[in-house]
């Protein structure tokens, strides 16, 4: 092949992706005709941005020889490569968190924690096309074999916690290392 030919069809296979960052609407999450949130597929592929321990919606105190949960947040991928390039996220960028059960490591005998059993996902959804004014949908699948979930109402607790706390549009990217590199919250 020419290297003209195979620089257009470079340019073929490039296209959709770069058009499809450009309308800035994702159109990655997959909704049922009564606006249910399909499970996404392929969430392995999903870009990690932030890892806590402890984290869970209580007021217990913190007990580090019984650490709870390790919460993994992750963000889908084209979200991500948009995000990257403009620095402000995308209609229809989603979020996922998973919290699985914090395991003391038996073998060998070291200190601290893994990563156990998954528990429970939550995804956040930022759409203005889809959810109004909030412009943001949380969505629980407390069992991983869910399919689908509904978004909470509007002003669930999820939302207020987000938009009063997270400082970067109702995320929590102050947490999430690289995310808040781009933006200059911190290294
Ligand atoms: C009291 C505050 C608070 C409430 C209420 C809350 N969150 Fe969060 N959320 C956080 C914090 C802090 C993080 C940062 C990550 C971590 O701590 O694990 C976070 C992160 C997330 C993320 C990762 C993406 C992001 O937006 O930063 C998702 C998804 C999420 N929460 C879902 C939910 C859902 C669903 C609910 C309601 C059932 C909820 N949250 C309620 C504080 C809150």
């Amino acid at each position: 092949m020419s290297i003209l030919r195979f620089s257009m069809l470079a340019f073929c296979l490039a296209l959709p992706v770069s058009a499809a960052l450009a309308q800035a609407n994702l159109n990655v999450a997959q909704y049922s005709k009564s606006n249910e949130l399909w499970y996404p597929p392929n969430l392995d592929t999903w870009i990690q941005t932030g890892a806590s321990i402890g984290g869970e919606y209580n007021d217990k105190p913190f007990d580090p020889q019984h650490p709870g949960t390790v919460g993994v947040v992750q963000m889908e991928p084209t979200a991500y490569r948009y995000f990257r390039e403009h620095k402000r996220y995308a209609e229809g960028t989603m979020f996922l968190l998973s919290f699985y059960q914090a395991e003391s490591k038996s073998d060998p005998q070291l200190p601290g924690f893994v990563q156990g059993a998954l528990l429970s996902q939550e995804i956040h959804v930022l759409d203005k096309s889809r959810f109004g004014q909030e412009g943001h949908a949380f969505f629980m699948f407390p069992t991983p074999d869910q399919q689908m979930a509904s978004a909470l109402p509007p002003g669930n607790v999820c939302v207020v916690c987000h938009m009063e706390h997270g400082k970067f549009n109702g995320t929590f990217a102050q947490f999430y290392p690289t995310l808040r590199a781009l933006l200059g919250l911190g290294k």
